[in-house]
């Protein structure tokens, strides 16, 4: 056997490891996908094909129906386009709209490895505060002004206003509307990120930022990763037909075809044999089930000076520490305790998010996920203790 790890989950002896939003194991549908393999593959050859560039057709017309049922506003097909996933979809779109040194907005805290892509690309990161309601307008407007006195122009701003990684927040409906108006006015590109919208637990969230505005500035990022399996590297975004066209003409599909075409037939297949939305729902039920679990334990075990949001959806706690403690300091002695966490300045692009910590309850069955906060709990008295006394 080798030694090389097969996947990219690491998981240590002895700890609740809160950091991984990863989907749980037991969640992923292996009897579903094999049977949607074997129908891809009865089908015939082309799934072995190289792929066409904008997707297969059979997946792009079971994601407009699909999207469609979910949202009541139909999509066409010419404004879908397969992706390996939002992360591969953030690269190319990083590919065709920027060049190093351009300037990007970004909501602040943001998704830690939607930064590393675009810090890759070599973007200037301009930080936009959200608050406990979300992406602030006030601030994205001042943002566009500051950045426009100065001659600069952002070439995206990039948000996940649903259900975000780390905040789990989920924005309201006229700031939606706000952002679209303030994005349109400046003629600024708005990425959407909205990994997590199937994945809500008490309400429907509000519609996709395109359905505030004139729909062309906003390019949005969906994923199959969360609700079906991340294994697939398979998502679709959204947008104008032009960017959809833009990204069919980019080099590398022109030489290697439509992304994931194999997974994309399989997805497809999982789909016809309407699968999908029995899954989802199955989803929605497990995950509100473990955020009810760990919000409980939360409440138990930790401290009555720290702070969280009960998210509506998605994957996330976003915990504030009690004042003074930094939670890339405290995290050692939280490993020490068997219990682990993504401190908040990892998602914080212009700093700060430094009292925060997130942990995420896609993994860890509910058990764990209460002797993770009992420990969470422990560590943090313990680290009062430790504390110096002020001076
Ligand atoms: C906000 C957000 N965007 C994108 C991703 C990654 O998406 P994908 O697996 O489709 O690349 C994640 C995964 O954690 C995420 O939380």
């Amino acid at each position: 056997m080798s030694a090389l790890p097969d996947i990219q989950l690491a998981l240590r002896p002895g700890i609740v490891e809160f950091g991984w939003g990863h989907p749980a194991a037991e969640l992923l549908p292996v009897d579903g996908l094999a049977a949607a393999t074997a129908a891809a593959l009865a089908a015939g050859p082309n799934a072995l094909a190289y792929g066409a560039e904008q997707g297969p057709g059979r997946l792009i017309a079971a994601l407009a129906a699909w999207l469609e049922r979910q949202e009541g506003q139909p999509v066409t097909a010419e404004r879908i386009f397969v992706t390996a996933g939002v992360s591969s979809g953030l690269d190319l779109l990083c590919g065709l709209l920027t060049r190093p040194g351009d300037t990007a907005l970004v909501e602040a805290p943001a998704y830690h490895l939607a930064l590393r892509i675009f810090q890759d690309c070599g973007l200037e990161l301009i930080p936009v505060a959200a608050d406990a309601a979300g992406l602030r307008p006030d601030a994205l407007g001042q943002a566009l002004e500051t950045l426009q006195a100065s001659g600069r122009s952002p070439r995206f701003l990039y948000t996940t206003p649903t259900f975000g990684n780390p905040t789990g927040i989920c924005l309201a409906a006229e700031r939606r509307a706000a952002i679209v108006a303030l994005t349109e006015a400046a003629n600024c590109v708005v990425l959407e990120d909205d990994v997590y919208r199937s994945l809500w637990y008490d309400a429907p969230p509000p519609p996709p930022l395109a359905a505030y505005g004139r729909t062309e500035g906003v390019i949005r990022l969906g994923s199959f990763s969360k609700i079906l399996a991340p294994g697939l590297r398979l998502g679709w975004l959204s947008a104008s037909p032009e960017i959809v066209q833009r990204c069919v003409l980019s080099g590398v599909l022109d030489s290697g075809g439509g992304q994931s075409h194999f997974a994309a037939h399989v997805a497809a297949a999982f789909m016809a044999q309407g699968r999908l939305e029995a899954h989802v729902a199955q989803l929605r039920a497990a995950y509100q089930a473990r955020r009810d679990t760990l919000l409980a334990a939360l409440a138990y075990y930790l401290p009555g000076d720290c702070a969280w949001l009960a998210p509506g959806g998605g994957f996330f706690v976003w915990v504030r520490l009690p004042e003074g403690m930094d939670s890339a300091a405290f995290l050692p002695l939280a490993e020490a305790h068997g219990v682990s966490f993504v401190p908040g300045a990892r998602f914080a692009p212009g700093g700060g998010c430094s009292d925060y910590f997130r942990l995420a309850f896609s993994l860890l069955a509910p058990a764990e996920m209460a002797l993770g906060a009992e420990r969470l709990g422990r560590a943090i008295n313990a680290a009062r203790v430790r504390r110096p006394p002020a001076a």
